[in-house]
């Protein structure tokens, strides 16, 4: 058995490939080419049903919500729906996909810190169950826009910053979302709200940031958004950011022990009257997923580093530029061999900066190895990008042996299909 930060149930076969969900992801490279992105319905839907589970041990009053962002494809949202996930979407786009997937109206949250006329005659229209307000601009927006009366919550920023990359802090003060605590901005936005014919406030939100192993910061965000309380607040949401483990080393809370601490949490500040909701993207959908690679050219420089060039790179995982984010590597095709060659894992793009891992070892690379990236499934197919003309790869769910093409690859023509 392969751990993490491979999808539960990874095994090197008696060929020596690696096989995920009974599929041996060299084959799958053969038949569906390369890159590709590959998942694991199992591994998705077994989280999912970690963070049900794990509610229902302590109430029926809270919902989990699918942050769609980490993985916007249609049928990864008709999966969280039959698994009973309600969703959280940040734009039009993304709703437009969740309503395609058939996702009940009513469980479907909207997000955005800018959402435009538009977005929000899309969801009243389509009969969003609720919107989290952003701003005191959406405010007004809202209100000459809809044309009845719309369930909303406000998000506030609590002043929590917890350790992670400095992009995916959203927590503070200084930040575009939100309405701050600090600063009187929350408690005016609720005044605002209330007074508000087009508007019912049902409820506060935070989301203090994304790749988060403490669990601390939420309780104190917790704590926080408890001084604004009303009678008016049914519900609780408290966003997403479960950290998951990208490299070996990783030890992430699980998933169990982190909503039992938000549980406490909100018991502790709010009581039991309220209805809690998460909103996890990357804890879903991260593991369950990898990207495969072929090399194509290897650059040994002597004393210096070797580097193993592959079929993709800051197209399709834009991670380690944006955030200088570590992930492991192997060849899928030797998996069970010693991985005693160090190599640095470049891209095929134009930039020096486009490099998918740094110094990981690998065993005995040769050019036509199938390389594989574990832990891509959270925003790698959601940042992929077309930068140097780059087709985006597939998304293929596998489960029990089989593989199913769930987005084609893109092709040149696709690149021509947009010119006016
Ligand atoms: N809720 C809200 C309002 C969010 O903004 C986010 C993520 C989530 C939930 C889900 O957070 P998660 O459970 O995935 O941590 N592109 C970055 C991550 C950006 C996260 C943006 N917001 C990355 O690749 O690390």
């Amino acid at each position: 058995m392969v751990g993490m930060p491979y999808p539960v149930g990874t095994v090197t076969n008696s060929e020596g490939h690696l096989e995920i969900a009974g599929c041996d992801v060299v084959d799958l490279a053969a038949r569906f080419g390369t890159p590709s992105y590959l998942f694991s319905v199992p591994e998705m839907r077994n989280r999912a049903r970690a963070y049900l589970d794990a509610f229902g041990a302590h109430t029926d009053e809270f919902e989990v919500l699918y942050a769609s962002k980490a993985l916007p494809v249609t049928a990864a949202y008709r999966l969280f729906a039959s698994e009973g996930l309600s969703v959280d979407v940040a734009s039009g786009g993304e709703l437009t996909m969740a309503l395609a997937a058939g996702y009940e109206p009513s469980r479907i949250y909207m997000h955005g810190n800018n959402k435009t006329d538009a977005e929000i005659r899309l969801a009243e229209e389509s009969g969003v169950g609720h919107l989290i307000l952003d701003s005191f601009d959406e405010i007004e927006r809202c209100e000459r826009v809809l044309t009845g009366k719309q369930d909303v919550m406000i998000r506030v920023t609590p002043g929590i910053k917890p350790s992670t990359h400095t992009y995916i802090q959203t927590g503070q003060l200084d930040s575009k979302f939100g309405f701050g605590l600090e600063d009187g901005s929350a408690e005016r936005a609720i005044r605002r709200t209330l007074a508000s014919s087009k508007l019912r406030l049902v409820g506060l939100h935070f989301h203090i940031g994304s790749q988060i192993f403490e669990t601390e910061p939420f309780r104190l965000a917790v704590k926080a958004l408890a001084s604004i309380k009303g009678d008016w607040c049914r519900m609780l949401d408290l966003g997403g950011g479960l950290g998951i483990s990208y490299e070996n080393a990783d030890e992430p809370p699980k998933i169990e022990s982190y909503v039992d601490f938000k549980i406490e949490a909100v018991r502790e500040f709010f009581g039991h009257e309220v209805r809690i909701l998460i909103e996890p993207g990357r804890s879903l959908v991260g593991n369950a997923g990898v990207t495969i690679y072929t090399v194509g050219t290897i650059k040994e420089i002597p004393g210096i580093r070797t580097y193993v060039s592959v079929d993709g790179g800051m197209s399709d995982n834009l991670r380690p530029m944006l955030y200088d984010a570590r992930y492991e590597a192997a060849i899928a095709n030797r998996a069970g061999r010693a991985a005693e060659t160090v190599a640095t894992i470049a891209g095929s793009h134009c930039e020096s900066g486009d490099i998918l891992v740094r110094d990981v070892a690998l065993a005995d690379p040769h050019v036509g190895d199938i390389l594989i990236t574990p832990a891509t499934g959270a925003y790698g197919h959601a940042m992929a990008n077309n930068y140097n003309g780059m087709p985006r790869p597939p998304v293929i769910f596998l489960e029990d042996g089989e593989a199913q093409v769930v987005v084609r690859r893109e092709t040149w023509d696709d690149l021509l299909a947009r010119d006016a």
